[in-house]
């Protein structure tokens, strides 16, 4: 989705943002655009296509200004074009905008401005923020000569208060040389502080390289932004004070270090990131401490149904933990999409626990069933990896993954993660409900403290990977077939391929393959199988028979001992508890859709029409 970038200070503002835009381009864009101030004038370079090509544009080498915003755009309203590229600026080129969201009510206010002699050169919904916020600040300044840094702030505002949707705005003006004026409702937008310097961003890690201490704006309020100073505002313009907070990752963690792609190094950091996960809720006695959380033993008890909703393939780990809260705390659990879930009236009282797992913590429908879950009174707990992102704002309890920032679009060591997570909180829970075979716990426990070093021996399966990958890239279809947690695990594996290599999957229950799938099957046909679980493996070894006998060329990914099998490769990992053997089993399926979509020459950490973090519906 779309980045916002800005800096004001004394160096040179364009270098900046530009290494601003270029750090946000995982967050998938297809046009760029940058303002700066020059000698009180606004300058405007922007078109469609990459970041970099805002270097060959003219004028380029002229931008000298201290003061600039700059934008990625992901086209929702207007084809990607240079003139629907952000910034936008008004009629009388004296304020220029750049906007994350959707303005739903554009139309209307479009008309407004229009009725008013203002005309409009884009398709865009963006166009009528600086229209208005010229509107007003005419009608604020009337003949009044001085420029009040007031009157500006006043006429965002009262543009603000027009617009119906989602908005993250930076707005610069050249009559006001010295500041950058921001605003935020329901799209992401943090200030970055620094010495004689600020800076803007709607993502950490595009500014992570010059600061570490970060304020997030919350909905509705407002800050004006000089070098030397940070002021910010409510939404009625009473100054109000914010604390910054210190984001700990390192700016090395969004290098490549070495690997060819993000995706790549996402996939080989998961015996740290797992380890991580796993250390943030160990204690030295072994036990797990969730004390943070302001949920009492109380309440806890009180629990009688368990939503766990989510996006993507965040939603895949809500699935692959599902089976494990219902054994081990026996509270029924539901997973939902979380764009599903906010519109079917879903039944939520106050006894009911509701998470929420988002790596980003911006997903727009995962907020917004977050804030149902609330309004129905019931307990909220987020599940993310990015502190201060607007989940961890919006739920009652908050849980880090600490698997360190994610760039690439498709996501691996969020999900292992996630799962890790989610499967020590459940033990947590068992443990306070104090109604599951405590062996049975110790055993988990074990299991999960061996996963740093499984995941390892996993990537070890790198290369057999490759050359499957190198014979299967051709495929039209693939399928992928488990029972149980194999079958989360193939739903996962298929929605990486999909999204990176552009090959069509689809996963099944292998018990579900008779009704309907196996008509698919011809001779050639590519199906990958998981079994993990030693419980369902002979029925998933009968149902991989089956499209074997069909002349199907078969790939098994298992950590069991299966004799009288004729799968064509088969792919050994560790062992371990099935309640967590996804996050062992997702590591193989992540590394061949990786190496399919490298054999077909695609960008993997960028795929086509798809963004990192979803922030619109
Ligand atoms: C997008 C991303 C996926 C991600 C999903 C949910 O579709 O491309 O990788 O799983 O959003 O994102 P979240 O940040 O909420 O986990």
């Amino acid at each position: 989705m779309c980045g916002i970038v800005g800096y004001i200070g004394n160096k040179k503002a364009c270098p900046i943002l530009i290494a601003g835009l270029t750090s946000l381009e995982y967050r998938g864009y297809d046009s760029a655009g940058i303002s700066t101030i020059e000698n009180d004038t606004l300058s405007v370079l922007k078109d469609k296509g990459r970041v970099k090509n805002l270097k060959n544009l003219s004028g380029f080498n002229s931008l000298q200004g201290t003061v600039g915003i700059a934008h990625t755009r992901w086209a929702t309203h207007g084809k990607p074009s240079k003139i629907n590229s952000h910034p936008h600026m008004d009629n009388s080129k004296t304020f220029s905008v750049v906007h994350n969201g959707i303005i739903e009510n554009f139309h209307e206010l479009r008309n407004f401005l229009t009725s008013k002699g203002c005309t409009f050169y884009s398709e865009t919904d963006t166009e009528v923020i600086p229209n208005l916020i010229s509107y007003y600040y005419n009608e604020i300044k009337g003949t009044d000569a001085s420029n009040n840094i007031f009157d500006f702030l006043t006429a965002v505002k009262r543009a603000c208060d027009k617009l119906n949707g989602s908005y993250a705005i930076e707005v610069i003006s050249k009559d006001f040389p010295n500041y950058i004026i921001t605003a935020k409702k329901n799209s992401p937008l943090v200030i970055g502080k620094g010495h004689t310097e600020n800076y803007i961003a709607s993502d950490i890690p595009a500014i992570l390289e010059y600061t570490k201490d970060f304020y997030f704006l919350e909905d509705d309020e407002f800050a004006v932004i000089s070098k030397d100073n940070i002021k910010f505002y409510n939404k009625s313009l009473n100054e109000i004070s914010k604390n910054f907070k210190q984001i700990s990752w390192s700016p090395t963690a969004i290098n490549k270090n070495g690997f060819e792609d993000y995706m790549l190094k996402e996939i080989f950091e998961q015996p740290d990131s797992v380890r991580n996960t796993i250390n943030s809720r160990l204690t030295e006695n072994g036990k797990y401490d969730f004390s943070d959380l302001n949920l009492s033993n109380e309440y806890l008890q009180t629990i009688n149904k368990i939503y766990i909703v989510a996006c993507g393939t965040a939603m895949h780990a809500g699935l692959a933990v599902k089976n494990t809260f219902e054994k081990l705390c026996k509270i029924t659990t539901q997973v939902e999409i979380a764009s599903e879930f906010r519109y079917r009236n879903p039944l939520i009282d106050i006894n009911t626990l509701c998470i929420f797992i988002s790596q980003s913590g911006e997903t727009a429908d995962t907020l917004a069933a977050l804030d149902l879950c609330k309004n129905a009174g019931a307990k909220t707990i987020a599940i993310t990896n990015v502190l201060g992102s607007s989940i961890t704002r919006m739920a009652d309890n908050y849980m880090l993954t600490h698997a360190g920032p994610e760039i690439a679009v498709a996501s691996t060591k969020a999900y292992t993660a996630q799962v890790t997570l989610l499967t020590m909180f459940s033990i947590h829970l068992a443990e306070i409900l104090g109604i599951c075979d405590k062996n049975l716990i110790e055993d988990l426990k074990y299991n999960i403290l061996c996963l740093p070093d499984k995941l390892q021996k996993c990537l070890n399966t790198n290369k057999i990977i490759k050359d499957f990958a190198s014979k299967t890239f051709t495929e039209k279809d693939i399928f992928f077939l488990g029972r149980g947690i194999d079958y989360t695990t193939a739903q996962e594996g298929s929605l990486k391929l999909k999204e990176i290599s552009y090959i069509h999957s689809e996963a099944y229950p292998a018990g579900e393959l008779k009704h309907g799938p196996i008509a698919l099957i011809e001779p050639g046909t590519t199906v990958i199988t998981i079994i993990t679980d030693e419980s369902l493996s002979a029925k998933s070894v009968s149902n991989a028979q089956e499209v074997i006998t069909r002349g199907a060329k078969t790939l098994l990914i298992t950590n069991i001992e299966l004799s009288n099998n004729n799968f064509d490769t088969i792919i050994n990992i560790p062992k371990i508890h099935p309640f967590i053997s996804s996050i062992l089993a997702i590591v193989p399926l992540q590394l061949l859709a990786y190496h399919i979509a490298k054999n077909k020459n695609l960008d993997v950490d960028k795929p086509r029409n798809l963004a990192k973090s979803v922030t619109v519906e």
